[in-house]
């Protein structure tokens, strides 16, 4: 894998930003893009705009088969068995909130019936389904960590053996907070003996880990684009034919019906009936063009890049005495910490963050949309975050590393 060759399709990169050059570690936030992604975008735009499955106009023709060759080009990123199965959203967040609704308009989790999450979960994978909780009366279960950020797997056999009615098991793959990555082929297991349908969260793994949907044997599988080179507002729900095929869709208007009369609705053929309205057509084809760039440098590339990294950071912030890092030593490329003031309490990660910005260098702060994860696990108001990409490099972490060192003296 050639960084400096990856790092020339970025243009972002050579920014410089208060007089120094960026350096771009809020990747699990969202990813910079590619020119070629750019390039996928604009194309459509200034050259064969037009909708997709309502002209048979020439230009009408080639929009729809560029879109439709985009959720080809996906499902055979994650190994679905067709396009059918890959359904285009907005984002993760809205891929799991037709998960939740569709199950409910369905009848498949009704008053009483359990569903399981993680205390690691962020909020598009908590939210969605406290409402079934707060307005439904569906029970929540939630999963524990073991103290070094790992799920319990123990806690998650209790609950599944304790309570009878759980429907859904719904866990991410891998934590945007501590970097973790689950074993999500034993929580599917685990869930399935149960009878429950398994979703996992794939926002922080699809990018970073070569996916294969089969081996994984969820039933749902949700991602972003923006995370992975693509566009922003364009995201994915993987499901299994005869689950999506059985389900009621929770969107509904034009392009997701096949007739409709006064009095009757028909569906359309997957994976359209989930698709109302006019899509994110040129976000589909960016999105597309980002597999295809992810493709051709290789998965087990990327996540090799990254845990390289991702353990180069460890070991140079183990250096630094007063930084608390959060999470397990084997991670994606996410590393969470705070750095810690004599009275033992974390200096502001904001205060953290713009000291850094100060010198080109790009992490986020806050909760990372996991509140309870920071409040009822690590005990803290918030982290800095520093989370790498395909464009990352050792050299960047070592400046990373100067600017942090200089904290003990000047901010401690
Ligand atoms: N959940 C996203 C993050 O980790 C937005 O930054």
């Amino acid at each position: 894998m050639d960084t400096q060759k990856i790092r020339r399709d970025f243009p972002q990169l050579e920014r410089k930003i208060n007089g120094e050059r960026l350096i771009y570690f809020d990747n699990a936030a969202t990813s910079l893009r590619p020119k070629q992604v750019v390039d996928a975008v604009s194309q459509f735009y200034l050259h064969y705009n037009a909708n997709i499955h309502r002209g048979i106009h020439t230009l009408s023709m080639e929009a729809t088969e560029a879109y439709e060759k985009a959720h080809k080009k996906v499902a055979q990123f994650i190994n679905a068995s067709s396009m059918e199965e890959v359904i285009f959203t907005r984002n993760t967040t809205e891929s799991i909130n037709l998960v939740v609704f569709s199950l409910y308009l369905s009848g498949k989790l009704k008053e009483g019936d359990g569903v399981v999450i993680s205390l690691m979960e962020h909020h598009s994978n908590m939210v969605p389904w406290q409402l079934l909780r707060d307005k439904f009366k569906i029970k929540l279960h939630v999963v524990n960590l073991n103290e070094d950020g790992s799920l319990n797997l123990n806690h998650l056999e209790e609950i599944l053996n304790k309570e009878e009615k759980i429907k859904v098991v719904s866990i991410m793959h891998a934590s945007n907070v501590l970097g973790t990555v689950n074993d999500v082929r034993k929580i599917g297991e685990l869930a399935h003996r149960k009878g429950a349908i398994f979703v996992v969260d794939g926002a922080q793994s699809a990018p970073h880990i070569k996916i294969d949907v089969k081996d994984i044997d969820c039933d749902f599988f949700a991602f972003s684009g923006h995370k992975m080179l693509g566009p922003t507002g364009i995201g994915v729900l993987y499901g299994k034919k005869e689950i999506l095929e059985e389900l009621e869709p929770f969107l509904r208007g034009g392009d997701m019906i096949w007739r409709v009369t006064l009095d009757k609705v028909t569906f359309n053929k997957l994976p359209w009936k989930y698709e109302a309205g006019t899509s994110n057509i040129a976000g589909g084809i960016g999105l597309g063009a980002a597999v295809g760039y992810l493709e051709k440098i290789g998965m087990d590339n990327v996540e090799k890049h990254e845990r390289k990294l991702a353990t180069y950071a460890l070991s140079r912030l183990k250096e630094l005495n007063f930084i608390r890092v959060y999470g397990p030593s084997e991670r994606i490329g996410v590393v969470s910490f705070n750095v810690m003031q004599k009275n033992e309490k974390p200096l502001s990660p904001e205060v953290v963050a713009s000291i850094l910005d100060k010198h080109g260098i790009a992490i986020r702060t806050g909760c990372h949309c996991a509140q309870p994860l920071h409040n009822d696990f690590l005990g803290v108001r918030g982290t800095a975050r520093a989370s790498f990409y395909i464009y990352n490099t050792k050299e960047e972490i070592d400046s990373f590393i100067d600017v942090l060192s200089s904290l003990k003296s000047n901010a401690l």
